[in-house]
């Protein structure tokens, strides 16, 4: 078992990491709930529901408690206006007060949904997150960021709000598909890549292992990336002073191919991120600010995992400038410029204010032909 500290003062909690925990989630409830007789609101989307809401069940009736689940749609659709009012409404007739926990039974979705429904139901009510993929347990569920997407695009309307506690059972990603397995491992190597070259070094001897869920490799990798994101985050839990958004890596470039590939089942966020930071090594390679041999690397780790690795993989019609285009929409824009998370080397990563977008096209325009 590993017990990682988020150290926000005021907003501290842990997040424990067991296999099993599960099977044992009842006596996580009892902690929470405020009255022992009242029902635990659960959160999940149909997947997690079907695959895990049998065991939650016996395990919290083996503690004394009942579940009441709010179940959604798999998919970004439930991050929507119209199921956060449902959510909300259903919160407001269970009787949720501000010192209860809902708990987060689920992928990203279902976090950053039940995260912001819970940011302001009475402005402000306590939650559990118990995140279900990779990329949810190394990443989503921990930090605080939640949020629901609207026709301007993702993530746009949102809440700093940090959960009660994250409760990560690594078995659970047993009966995650392979695909959402790889799309999850990207943002484990982002870690590496961004500040810890000897966990980057790690994943490129024991990557095969932990995404075949060797129980030992596997909570190792998870443990290791929540421990650097949450030092982040307590460093800049609002993304104010440049520290947390080094979490970004790969990102820019990653959502103009999103973008680009309609937000779609064709590249996967984990995907997208992975493409990133391959474009975000090589680039800066371009830059002469890393090694060649460095981004080789990158795109070495990324490769063997399994993760497409050349943009060309994408087979997208168009150019760089396009690409571009997207990114001028990205909510990171500032005034007149797009600041990049750059890589001085495996473990160095940095934010540079002096790119120009011409020279970005450029760029892209000749990965767009590079076999
Ligand atoms: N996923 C990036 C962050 O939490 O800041």
């Amino acid at each position: 078992m590993a017990v990682i500290d988020v150290a926000l003062a005021g907003r501290a909690y842990d997040v424990t990491i067991e296999a099993g925990l599960l099977d044992r989630i009842g006596e996580w409830a009892t902690d929470y709930l405020p009255a022992p007789d009242r029902k635990v609101p659960f959160v999940a989307d149909t997947n997690t529901h079907r695959i895990f809401a049998e065991r939650v069940d016996k395990a919290l009736n083996s503690a004394g408690h009942t579940a009441d689940w709010f179940v959604v749609e798999p998919g970004e659709g439930a991050k929507s206006w119209a199921v956060l009012e449902r959510l909300t409404d259903w919160l407001l007739a269970l009787g949720v007060t501000r010192s209860d926990r809902v708990f987060a039974l689920g992928g990203g979705v279902v976090g950053d949904l039940t995260g912001f429904a819970c940011a302001v139901m009475k402005r402000g009510c306590g939650f559990v997150q118990i995140p279900t993929t990779l990329l949810a347990q190394v990443d989503s569920s921990v930090g605080g960021k939640t949020a629901i997407n609207t026709g301007a695009g993702k993530n746009l309307i949102g809440a700093f709000h940090q959960p009660s506690a994250v409760l990560i059972d690594p078995l659970v990603l047993n009966t995650l598909p392979d695909r959402d397995m790889r799309a999850g491992y990207a943002e484990v190597i982002k870690y590496g890549a961004l500040g810890d070259i000897g966990f980057f070094e790690w994943l490129e001897k024991n990557a095969a292992d932990v995404l075949a869920r060797e129980p030992v490799a596997l909570s190792h990798a998870i443990a290791t990336s929540i421990r650097a994101k949450a030092k982040i985050v307590a460093e800049d839990e609002r993304e104010t002073t440049g520290v947390r958004a080094l979490l970004n890596l790969g990102h820019t470039f990653g959502h103009a191919l999103e973008a680009e590939t309609g937000f779609s089942d064709r590249l996967l966020h984990g995907e997208a991120v992975a493409l990133g930071m391959v474009l975000a090594a090589r680039y800066s390679a371009r830059r002469e600010e890393m090694t060649a041999v460095d981004a080789d690397r990158v795109e070495t780790a990324i490769a063997a995992s399994g993760l497409r690795s050349k943009i060309t993989e994408l087979q997208m019609r168009c150019n760089g400038e396009r690409l571009v285009d997207h990114m001028r929409h990205d909510k990171k824009m500032e005034s007149d410029h797009l600041p990049f998370l750059l890589l001085k080397g495996i473990g160095a990563a940095y934010m540079a204010r002096n790119v120009a977008l011409s020279d970005v096209a450029a760029f892209l325009d000749a990965e767009l032909e590079r076999a």
